[in-house]
């Protein structure tokens, strides 16, 4: 092997490694089939990005803020226009001060942000018992392994072992620190949602989709950048190998 192959291929698969998945401190689980997304050549699958998008929207925007993203977003996932301001008029927005100085609501825009289900944390925590449920908009990012982290705590529910007591309001998952969360499981169940595509609505289905749409969610513009670098390597690539061939010539000569 030359040493310029050498190189290449310690490049690539430095490229490639995924970061260390730390097992001791919580069980980590990946779908079957990995994650369309990850990869250097990943992309994201639009059609479970829409899966997603409906586990969110009738599961856990009950809890879960994502404020990050506006109804308009949802284009990349493949919404046409239309679509879109549907998605966003059935929320009722509060806007305002109109002209005379007072508040007041209309269906959302495309442009709104969407909509948080709690006015404050204070009220998050007392619908929670205390406990807050963070939003969602980076938490892939925010989190060590984001993907398999947070599909392995949505299907990671369970009744704990005999020689764990459970603390008041907790619910035992064998991926949370602690293995107490105050998270009850919100995908327990079959056919919680009801996709328009057919797929089976099962937990792990549910749970697959809405970490994809929520990998999306924390990186929207995660294909383009990818493209991007590919590009770069190419061209560094194609440009190493005309100095090369220039080198040889140029110094042709002097042998
Ligand atoms: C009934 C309210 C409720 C629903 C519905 C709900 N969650 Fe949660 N979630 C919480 C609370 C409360 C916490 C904080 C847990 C804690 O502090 O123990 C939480 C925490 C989390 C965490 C953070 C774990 C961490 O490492 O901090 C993730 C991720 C999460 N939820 C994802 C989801 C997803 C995805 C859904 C929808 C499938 C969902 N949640 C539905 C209440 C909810």
């Amino acid at each position: 092997m030359s040493r310029f192959s050498a190189i290449l291929l310690l490049g690539l698969s430095l490229l490639t490694t995924p970061a260390f998945a730390n097992e001791e401190q919580h069980h980590l689980r990946t779908p079957q089939g990995g994650w369309p997304q990850s990869g250097v050549f990943g992309t994201y699958d639009r059609k479970a990005l829409q899966r997603g998008f409906l586990v969110y929207k009738q599961v856990c925007a009950a809890c879960h803020s994502i404020n990050l993203l506006s109804y308009r977003n949802l284009a990349a996932l493949g919404y046409n226009e239309e679509e879109v301001k549907a998605i966003a008029s059935e929320y009722t927005i509060k806007d305002g001060p109109n002209d005379d100085g007072e508040m007041f609501e209309r269906p959302g825009r495309p442009s709104d942000h969407f909509k948080p289900p709690f006015a404050n944390e204070k009220a998050a925590r007392a619908a929670n018992g205390g406990a807050y449920p963070p939003d969602l908009s980076l938490i892939i990012k925010a989190r060590h392994d984001g993907e398999d982290y947070v599909y392995s705590i949505l299907t990671g529910y369970g009744t704990p072992p005999e020689d764990v007591k459970l603390m008041a309001g907790m619910n035992y998952n064998d991926t949370y620190p602690g293995h107490q969360i105050a998270m009850p499981s919100p995908l327990s169940g079959d056919d919680l949602v009801t996709y328009s595509d057919g797929t089976k609505a099962t937990p792990e289905q549910m749970s697959n989709d809405v970490v994809q749409f929520l990998s999306w969610a924390a990186e929207p513009h995660m294909e383009e950048r990818k493209r991007i670098g590919i590009r770069a390597i190419i061209f560094l690539m194609v440009m190493a190998g005309i100095f090369y061939a220039a080198k040889r010539s140029l110094w042709r000569d002097l042998h």
